[in-house]
């Protein structure tokens, strides 16, 4: 028996959501896959209802779980970033998911590129530092920076601006890499290519300009290379989103860190049709992981029905597979490509269906696959 917790969030992520618990519900019926699952209520409704975006208690109750179910978080009535990082990159962090794994495969006829290529990149996001560290701030040059960190932004734009005045004021986010960060990033990612049968792993970066984090980071991977007998072959985030789309069959294992990791796999997940394509789980491979599309909630479809679930679907998909349940990951998987072959599909593909209507298809050819 497993235990999930459940939490739909904002926008579209209520709808896919809602499709994903049908599929995981189907996949009960017909195999000794046995769940119960609670629902949360966390998303801009309770904070603007309460204020609150996630308490404690909440913690308490979803480090307890099995896995976590998540949709998508974001309102266009609460300035950006409050639920972001309040909720979802909180909840990253907390749990400690360092790894955030995005496949981006042409498993289906859909994908644009597949009359060209066929494709099959285990992107792996850090998922826990970089950009996303919450380390940012303002000050303005007319105050006595007493922090160094402040003197040296300050130094370095006066520089390039001789004749900026006191009352100029700077904003400032800073990426940071840790040493023991970076060492467990590159550690799973080359477990990861020896599971895959891989000679070589890719690593993306921008050491051609920030040298200091993805400098030692290119250190750090360099010597794992090594102890695992693994080539590596380093890519600027630059080029490596042109040759996604050149060349995507080169590439397996994929390692990048958190900010670039964020903008190539929403690429990617166009590389496999679109937005609703894209699944993703934040891993920890020693505590409570959580799955969830990779698209957000799309305020500008939601509640109208349009909403591609398959994402969602297979973003269930791997935590089945991450619950130790790889032949009902499959079994999703197969379902949803065999709707997709018969012409079933919502509008962001070409197709008719709505989000309950394509959940209800893929349900059924589970549940048909059984008999
Ligand atoms: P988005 O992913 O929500 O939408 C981008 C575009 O893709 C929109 O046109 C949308 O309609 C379309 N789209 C996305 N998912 C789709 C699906 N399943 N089916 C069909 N079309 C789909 O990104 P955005 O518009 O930049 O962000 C909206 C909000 O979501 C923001 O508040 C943002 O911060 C948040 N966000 C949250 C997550 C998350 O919860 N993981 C991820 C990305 C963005
Ligand atoms: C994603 C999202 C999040 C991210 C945002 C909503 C914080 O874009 O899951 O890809 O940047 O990681
Ligand atoms: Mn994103």
């Amino acid at each position: 028996m497993k235990h999930l917790a459940l939490i739909p969030g904002d926008g579209i992520g209520k709808e896919v959501t809602e499709v994903g618990m049908d599929i995981i519900d189907a996949i009960s019926e017909i195999s000794s896959f046995k769940y119960d699952a609670e629902l949360f209520d966390i998303g801009s409704e309770r904070y603007l209802r309460s204020g609150e975006l996630i308490t404690e208690e909440d913690f308490d109750d979803l480090g307890k779980k099995d896995a976590i179910y998540f949709g998508a978080i974001g309102d266009p009535r609460v300035r950006p970033g409050v639920l972001e990082k309040g909720i979802l990159l909180n909840m990253r962090s907390r749990f400690d998911q360092y790894i955030n794994l995005r496949p981006v495969t042409s498993w289906h006829p859909f994908v644009p590129l597949k009359k060209h290529f066929d494709f099959d990149i285990c992107f792996l996001r850090e998922n826990t530092e970089d950009f996303y560290m919450g380390a940012g701030g303002t000050f303005s040059n007319g105050k006595d920076a007493t922090v160094n960190i402040k003197r040296r932004l300050y130094d370095l734009r006066v520089d390039i601006h001789t004749e900026s005045s006191s009352d100029d004021v700077f904003a400032f986010e800073l990426g940071m890499l840790s040493r023991k960060g970076v060492e467990r990033f590159a550690d799973h990612a080359f477990m990861t290519a020896v599971k895959r049968n891989e000679k070589k792993i890719t690593l993306v970066d921008k050491a051609n300009v920030c040298t200091s984090i993805y400098g030692m980071q290119r250190e750090i991977f360099s010597g794992k290379a090594e102890e695992y007998g693994i080539e590596l072959e380093c890519m600027y985030v630059d080029a490596m989103a042109m040759a996604m789309v050149v060349r995507p069959h080169t590439f397996g294992t994929v390692a990048v860190p958190n900010l670039f990791g964020d903008i190539l796999t929403d690429l990617g997940a166009q590389l496999q049709g679109g937005l609703g394509m894209g699944a993703s789980g934040n891993i920890n491979p020693t505590g409570v992981s959580m799955f969830e599309p990779i698209h957000g909630s799309a305020p500008d479809i939601a509640g109208q029905g349009k909403a591609n679930p398959i994402a969602a679907v297979l973003a269930a998909k791997m935590m089945l597979d991450h619950l130790g349940h790889e032949d009902m990951g499959t079994m999703i998987q197969d379902a949803v490509r065999r709707c997709l072959d018969d012409g079933k599909y919502t509008a962001d593909l070409g197709g008719k269906l709505t989000t309950r209507q394509m959940g209800a298809e893929i349900r059924k050819e589970i549940l048909g696959a059984k008999r």
